[in-house]
């Protein structure tokens, strides 16, 4: 006889209304594969007159429901936000229930808190919808890499940033359309501005290093930049100089500390993560005894979210029959502390607009210079237009608050129009 389990569904927008279908789709496969079925007891919804695809008798209104019925193993919170889904996490917790949740940004900004609560009450929480959408990275680095040390891990994990970029790259058109196109396509959020300013990415990234690292980087040790203010100038420039612009994550550890960064950076055009494009993420990760690795596929969606979902539902029920429980997240020492955003070494791309006259690049090499700071290349495309030209320096390895100092310099000379655009560069271990 299948063991059956009571889950308690809290949200049903596009990700809710797909795991309950999925449920449903894939019972004979999990009956056959795990020997469980799942009932979906409850679905808390804020709107319970709204139609929905779910018999009217399972939704309600309070969330506290699903904490409330003593036949729910599993409350899964896909509702996102804060203050409620905290709430909702804590409360399932306390109760004894098992958590699954897609919710990057609560365990981002409070994944400390949570996983200590979860600690203490003996009860997992689990997360695979959280980074990446459908790739099953974090059992990957939880479980298969449980005995590698991670020197790296690189990520392209926001997918409305990454269509928009590779647009830009293929198309030729500027940022603005390229966002207007994936709106249209129902590929960016009604409000895109977590995809855009690189925060969703952060969020990801930040829970990727918890988990290699053992301990909870503090946001404001991450370096987070957007590729709202990446121009079709630059897309262009980078290829020429056998270049692409990604919102690449970046996580690594150095002597000195953990470094978590997400911005617009320029990758060599003939490296794997160069070719994912589109709507797609990836991951390269970095482990001592596996060496590199690649994960690819569908960050967001319906379809790839609901399969993580339910990956995470097929992990709680061997929990609740007695396999043995880790609360998700395991605290370690063994990396010591996240390195703060200025003390991080990192090679640049640096456009300037100047005054095409005798002695300008003569004066910018100077200030570098003066700072330690080596320039591998230079170009200044030809032009005839009359104004300001562009001058753009690929910069060797710098400690990033000397790069920034030192661009400060050189943006205050009178032969440089315009703001510095400075972008990351990374040109992955050897
Ligand atoms: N909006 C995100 C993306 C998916 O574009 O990848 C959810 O984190």
């Amino acid at each position: 006889m299948d063991k059956k389990i009571g889950v308690g569904l809290a949200g049903f927008g596009t990700v809710g209304a797909g795991v309950y279908r999925h449920l449903l789709s894939a019972r004979d496969v999990l009956r056959r594969r795990i020997g469980v079925e799942f009932e979906v007891r409850r679905v808390a919804v804020r709107d319970v007159s709204k139609p929905r695809e779910v018999s009217g008798d399972l939704l309600t209104g309070r969330a506290s429901d699903l904490i409330e019925d003593p036949e729910i193993g599993v409350v899964v919170e896909l509702i996102g936000g804060m203050t409620t889904a905290r709430e909702l996490i804590e409360g399932a917790l306390r109760a004894g229930k098992i958590v699954v949740t897609g919710n990057k940004a609560l365990l981002a900004e409070h994944g400390e808190a949570l996983f200590g609560l979860a600690e203490e009450c003996g009860v997992p929480i689990f997360y695979e919808a959280a980074v990446a959408g459908g790739i099953p990275i974090i059992k990957s680095v939880r479980e298969a890499f449980v005995a590698n040390r991670f020197e790296s891990m690189h990520g392209i994990l926001n997918g409305t940033s990454n269509y928009i970029l590779s647009r830009m790259a293929e198309a030729g058109i500027g940022y603005q359309e390229a966002l207007d196109e994936a709106s249209a396509l129902g590929y960016a959020e009604a409000d895109p501005t977590l995809d855009v300013n690189g925060w969703d990415a952060a969020h990801k990234a930040i829970i990727l290093a918890a988990l290699a690292y053992g301990f909870w980087i503090p946001p404001s040790d991450v370096l987070v930049r957007g590729i709202d203010t990446v121009t079709r100038e630059d897309v262009c420039f980078a290829a020429e100089l056998g270049y692409c612009i990604k919102l690449l994550a970046t996580i690594k550890a150095g002597a000195d500390g953990i470094e978590v960064r997400v911005c617009p950076t320029l990758i060599p055009s003939r490296h794997v993560l160069a070719s994912v494009g589109g709507v797609f993420n990836a991951i390269a990760v970095h482990g001592d005894i596996v060496g590199e690795t690649l994960f690819y596929g569908r960050g967001a969606g319906q379809d790839p979210t609901s399969s993580s979902v339910l990956g995470d539902l097929a992990e709680a029920a061997a929990a609740l029959q007695g396999a043995p429980r880790n609360c998700g997240f395991i605290r370690h020492e063994l990396y010591g502390k996240a390195l703060p955003v200025g003390a991080a070494i990192s090679k640049f791309y640096l456009r300037l607009a100047v005054e095409d006259r005798p002695g300008v690049l003569a004066q910018v090499a100077g200030i570098f210079g003066e700072a330690g700071i080596g320039i591998s290349s230079v170009i200044q495309p030809e032009t005839t237009a009359e104004g300001p030209v562009p001058l753009i320096l690929m910069i060797h390895d710098a400690v990033t608050h000397v790069f920034e100092a030192a661009c400060g310099r050189v943006a205050a000379l009178e032969a440089v129009k315009d703001a510095p655009v400075a972008l990351h560069v990374e040109a992955f271990a050897p």
